[in-house]
């Protein structure tokens, strides 16, 4: 559980003095709540602030980011576009592994994650595709598929950061509401709340493919340090639930409750039933 243990002084000033609200923080989860969501986004330049010589980028050039797709990181990703034409942070060591992909899909569909991935941040920076990872929406053989890509997380040593929207349902990448946690990659059924949410992407409603293929929930807490963000108040509940709630597969973003170092970056709207 969310406890309040300690408050660093340095982090409250810094965060009342700027958009910031602080709200509550212990040694290994900080939960940061913005006045305004077009502040949610700007957080790497908190982020940096706060934990001077930190920002994993500077201090591991060659570091493993997992990434996430959806709405809420696009302005993440302008953010380093920015950061990196302003010379600040290098790409060309980064090696990357995103969360999910729809299934079945084509890269080129311009509403598949490898598609947005390559709009919003590939092909903005100097990273080298190579070393880019998303799930391929078009594999053929998926179990196969999926150990490969368990195979080639582990090669990677897991994620030093992993970034993660959160669903309205609770679900992190597409780990939707279940009766278990779930471990490794695999294919999933989307829930009709999610095909709902993602149906104004596509032209129609039948469109949006019915499954996807996600790390399980178990790849993602192995990342090494976590930095979920939500904007609004569709997100209010699962904030909630995911914060206050008990730690159950009925709320899959609930488990990171039980990681030690995890930045929550929500704006008022998504705190609102805090
Ligand atoms: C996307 C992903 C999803 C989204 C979530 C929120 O890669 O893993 O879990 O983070 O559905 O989506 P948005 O940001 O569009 O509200």
């Amino acid at each position: 559980r969310t406890r309040v243990t300690a408050v660093k002084g340095r982090c409250l000033n810094l965060l009342t003095n700027g958009p910031f609200c602080f709200r509550r923080v212990n040694r290994d989860c900080l939960i940061i709540i913005t006045q305004q969501s077009r502040f949610v986004n700007t957080f790497f330049h908190f982020f940096e602030n706060i934990f001077s010589g930190c920002f994993f980028l500077i201090i591991k050039p060659d570091c493993v980011l997992g990434l996430a797709t959806g709405d809420t990181p696009i302005g993440m990703y302008n953010e380093l576009v920015a950061k990196y034409e302003a010379g600040e942070i290098d790409f060309s060591a980064v090696r990357s592994i995103n969360l999910d992909e729809y299934y079945p899909i084509s890269p080129d569909n311009d509403q598949s994650y490898r598609y947005f991935m390559n709009k919003h941040l590939f092909d903005r920076v100097n990273i080298d595709k190579a070393n880019t990872r998303v799930p391929d929406g078009t594999a053929e053989n998926v179990r196969e598929f999926c150990s490969a890509y368990e195979a080639h997380l582990d090669a990677l040593g897991g994620t030093d950061v992993q970034v993660l929207g959160i669903g309205r349902n609770g679900h992190i990448g597409f780990n939707e509401p279940a009766d278990e946690f779930t471990a490794g990659t695999y294919k999933v059924k989307l829930t009709d709340s999610t095909i709902e949410a993602n149906k104004i992407y596509f032209d129609h409603e039948e469109d949006v493919p019915r499954y996807a293929i996600t790390m399980g929930v178990e790849s993602i807490i192995n990342a090494k340090e976590i930095i979920l963000i939500a904007e609004g108040k569709a997100k209010a509940q699962a904030i909630h639930d995911m914060i206050k709630g008990e730690i159950s597969p009925s709320c899959p973003a609930s488990i990171l409750q039980k990681h030690d170092n995890v930045h929550i970056f929500i704006d008022k709207d998504a705190a609102s039933l805090l």
